[in-house]
């Protein structure tokens, strides 16, 4: 099966998520000013783009991984499930926690009231699209590479049920391959 049939619009290219992401690894590398950062990529959906940013930041950083997944009832994602937690200690650094999206806030705001309770010395997030009309919990992310409109977007790590991950650019998908699949 070809993925690419199934895009109805190309949001992103390659080359505007790549110069975006440079500007907010800039950013970020400014605001850290020379301290030791841990990066914490939730999974699956920011492998990408934690990769990706990473590599622009010119700090000295270690990386962990934390998976999770909620449970939706209806349109509101409820209770967090942790499948992976950390595999390092986090007390007393700078915690960057990452994210492919924020839609109605629940899994960012969760995961950082989960990882404040290990005693960081401070905890920022950074996520790659923020959707303003999803939110149903009040949560602000403290970088945003992008602001997007009430549409569910594939790609560049973004899935719709486990696929389309490994598109190299951000689309909205048709709506005949959210029925087909
Ligand atoms: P929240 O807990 O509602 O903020 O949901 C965040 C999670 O929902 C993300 O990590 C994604 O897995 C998923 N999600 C929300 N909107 C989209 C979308 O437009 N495309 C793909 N996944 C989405
Ligand atoms: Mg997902």
């Amino acid at each position: 099966m070809n993925y690419l049939s199934d895009i109805k619009e190309i949001l992103y290219s390659p080359r505007d998520i790549d110069e975006r992401i440079q500007g907010l690894a800039k950013q970020i590398q400014t605001d850290y000013n020379g301290e030791d950062v841990v990066i914490i990529s939730i999974l699956k959906g920011s492998f990408i783009f934690t990769s990706d940013l990473i590599r622009y930041i010119n700090l000295r950083l270690t990386i962990d991984f934390i998976h999770v997944s909620s449970y939706r009832e209806g349109m509101t994602s409820k209770e967090l499930i942790i499948n992976k937690g950390l595999s390092s200690n986090i007390n007393n650094k700078h915690v960057l926690l990452i994210d492919d999206i924020i839609d109605t806030g629940n899994t960012l705001k969760q995961v950082k009231e989960i990882l404040t309770k290990e005693n960081p010395l401070s905890i920022k997030t950074c996520v790659l699209y923020n959707k303003p009309s999803g939110r149903k919990v009040e949560m602000v992310a403290d970088y945003v590479a992008y602001d997007v409109g009430n549409y569910f977007i594939v790609g560049y790590g973004l899935d719709y049920n486990e696929k389309y991950r490994n598109l190299p650019f951000v689309g909205i998908l048709r709506e005949e391959a959210i029925t087909k699949i």
